[in-house]
């Protein structure tokens, strides 16, 4: 968020977010769904609530003959109630892709990598996202940065077995993590929270995440310890830490879309 957007008062702050998701949402629908797809995944979060929205709005004439896959019980439940066709991943022929999956995201680097999770969602949100032939993200102004970990500072967000969280932890303190700690429930309910996979979350906070780019600028990943990755280096490490079920950072996209808004909305799909 620039100075001036952030000076507005909090309730204008708030109305400038939600008006750049649904903008966001809307032109991100209007470019990517073609009428002509049957199977759409759809993500999780508030952004794509939005996005539901603008599906529902083309009418039953058009999306009569298209079925849509969850990421999830939230997600499952806002296909439902827009009156959509609800079908599983599960039960996808085996070599059938989906034509293209929406979601959101917490943070989208200058390469298009993400973090995902901040809505504990990110195990069933990546299968969805790798069975689309085309996964679009929808994000506000507020989540685009130069390097992951800038705008998204609670960490990335970690799926794992409940019993291999310490150990978990252990090792990301030896990876440079400084403040990874288990995710508590939500208000009201006491413990850790619990994923739609009976899992537990593990934010773990880095130092920005370099990228190839940056090699030319002189600035390098040091060791383990120094908490200093690449995202590439990080993810290939993080999920071979036992226990680990999966990861919040989504790498390897490319392409770009802005979409149109007074409000620097963007669509980023790879
Ligand atoms: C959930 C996610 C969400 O896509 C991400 O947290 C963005 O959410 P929102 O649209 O509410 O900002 O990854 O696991």
């Amino acid at each position: 968020m620039s100075t001036s957007e952030s000076a507005l008062p909090a309730q204008e702050q708030a109305r400038l977010v939600e008006e750049s998701k649904r903008l966001a949402a809307f032109q991100a629908v209007k470019d990517h769904l073609l009428p002509s797809y049957t199977k759409i995944g759809i993500g999780s979060g508030s952004t794509v609530v939005y996005v539901v929205d603008a599906i529902a709005a083309l009418g039953p004439a058009i999306t009569k003959s298209m079925t849509f896959y969850p990421t999830g019980a939230q997600s499952e439940e806002l296909i439902e109630a827009a009156g959509l066709n609800l079908a599983y991943i599960s039960k996808l022929p085996s070599g059938t892709q989906l034509d293209v999956a929406f979601d959101g995201a917490d943070e989208v680097d200058d390469d298009l990598n993400l973090i995902k999770g901040g809505g504990a969602c990110l195990w069933q949100e990546k299968i969805v996202a790798a069975a689309a032939k085309k996964f679009v993200c929808v994000a506000d102004f507020r989540k685009l940065s130069p390097r992951l970990g800038t705008a998204w500072k609670k960490g990335i967000p970690i799926e794992v077995l409940p019993m291999a969280a310490p150990r978990v932890l252990d090792a990301l303190k030896q990876m440079g993590s400084h403040g990874a700690r288990i995710r508590p429930g939500l208000p009201g309910k006491a413990g850790a929270i619990v994923t739609d996979n009976g899992m537990w979350i593990i934010d773990a906070p880095f130092a920005p995440l370099l990228l190839p780019k940056d090699s030319e600028k002189g600035l390098h990943a040091e060791n383990e310890s120094s908490g200093v990755w690449t995202v590439d280096a990080l993810a290939d490490r993080l999920i071979k830490l036992p226990g680990v079920a999966e990861i919040g950072l989504f790498y390897g996209q490319s392409g770009l879309e802005v979409a149109s808004g007074a409000q620097k909305p963007v669509a980023a799909y790879f």
